[in-house]
């Protein structure tokens, strides 16, 4: 066997051949299928970029049509979805909720025909069209509320910020939400996606693909990072602050939230984007007391941290969009998942086009040859006032 270097969090191993996404990180490009991030978001929507990415060529107007007739047509819950959320903590997280009713629709549609078009093509609509009716239910239920049924005259992202408001959304709203499930829609193989393409190896069903996406979606290093910049941001509370905060966290080393990423040495070309779509709906709608710190707090972190490529990525500025449409803090993750489906979807697809199961090598580096104590002779390795303390919380 060839030695291979062990890279930790597998930094710049290939670990897949892709046709989905394009990133340049030094030059701050990402592309669908080759079309850059920049024109979708101006001239296409959710959609269609959604199909550009599961189909992997933009869709004719009739193709594109029966897409979202189809989407629409299946955005419904099965009753027996929304009786098992009533069941949840009000207090639990909307992330846990969604990745529970995700693995929930494997078992109301359990047929799993993987060679079979007709089966990929009812999934990817299920799954589309499902997610944000799940997301809308949940937070609606957990106030004590009844969901609000989808509307079958309000396109896809009006009619999620409909369930959710409960009330039909402002045009501009709409559009820029839309806008942001398109910038969230794919990103080569991040960690919710490669986690996607491992349980889509074993050949399992889409359901539960998706719902192994959403629980690494969910940590604070990947999609969970919109939430903690908001609660960054109202620690911080005034541009004044700005400045001891960051000298804080850098001294106890603590990252900044919503700074970096793995792929970008450069400001993530999304983030550049969500700024602007910020902007627009401050113009219209009022500003937000959090976005002046939020421009100082880059120019500041660019200051200091710039030499290390460390620049808002996508989370940085979401939130403040999500909080300007309504969203609560604790839905900016769930809301990406809803645009992500599209990008895990597409890399089901052409996982399962050319698999083979996902079983990598490790290195180890444990004992050998142990011998086996009899349980009276053993010596607790565990410390046990920390034993005690866990039991007792
Ligand atoms: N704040 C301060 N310093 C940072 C940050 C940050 N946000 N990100 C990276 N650094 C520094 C590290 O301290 C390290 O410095 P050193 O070389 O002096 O030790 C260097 O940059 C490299 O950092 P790593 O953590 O090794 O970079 P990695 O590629 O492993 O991590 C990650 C990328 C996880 C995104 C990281 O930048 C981070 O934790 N950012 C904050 C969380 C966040 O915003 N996540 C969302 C990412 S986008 C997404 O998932 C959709």
């Amino acid at each position: 066997m060839t030695f291979c270097e062990y890279k930790p969090g597998l930094e710049g191993i290939p670990a897949t051949q892709s046709s989905i996404s394009y990133v340049d990180g030094q030059k701050g490009i990402l592309e669908y299928r080759g079309i850059n991030i920049e024109e979708l978001a101006k001239s296409s929507n959710f959609l269609e970029t959604s199909y550009l990415l599961i189909w992997g060529g933009l869709p004719t107007k009739d193709e594109l049509l029966d897409f979202e007739h189809e989407i629409r047509y299946h955005r419904r819950l099965k009753y027996r979805i929304r009786d098992m959320m009533k069941c949840f903590p009000e207090s639990g997280h909307p992330m846990d909720a969604l990745q529970a009713c995700a693995a929930a629709l494997g078992l109301f549609y359990s047929r799993r025909a993987l060679d079979d078009p007709a089966y990929i093509r009812a999934a990817v609509v299920r799954l589309l069209a499902k997610i944000p009716t799940m997301v809308a239910a949940f937070q609606l239920m957990r106030k004590g509320n009844d969901p609000v049924q989808p509307c079958d005259d309000l396109d896809y992202s009006a009619n999620f910020l409909y369930m959710l408001n409960e009330r039909e959304p402002d045009e501009l709203a709409a559009h820029i939400f839309d806008v942001c499930l398109t910038l969230h829609a794919e990103h080569t193989i991040n960690a919710s996606t490669f986690s996607a393409m491992v349980t889509a190896s074993t050949l399992t069903d889409p359901y539960a693909v998706v719902a192994s996406a959403v629980g690494t979606l969910a940590g604070p290093l990947h999609g969970g990072a919109n939430e903690e910049v908001i609660t960054m941001l109202e620690e911080i509370g005034s541009v004044e602050n700005v400045r001891s905060y960051l000298d804080d966290c850098l001294q106890r080393k603590a990252k900044i939230m919503g700074f970096g990423h793995r792929v970008y040495k450069v400001k993530d070309p999304r983030a550049i984007i969500l700024q602007d779509l910020a902007e627009q709906l401050f113009e219209k709608f009022g500003r937000d007391d959090y976005y002046d710190i939020a421009v100082e707090l880059e120019h500041a972190v660019e200051e200091r941290l710039g030499h290390k490529g460390i620049y808002p990525n996508v989370d940085f500025y979401s939130g403040l969009v999500y909080r300007k449409l309504g969203i609560p803090t604790d839905l900016f993750t769930p809301v990406f998942a809803i645009a992500r489906v599209a990008g895990w979807l597409a890399h089901w697809k052409e996982q399962l086009a050319e698999n083979r199961i996902f079983r990598p090598t490790q290195i180890y580096t444990g004992t050998r040859n142990a011998s086996y104590i009899p349980i009276e002779q053993r010596q607790s390795t565990h410390d046990r006032a920390f034993l005690a303390a866990l039991i007792a919380e």
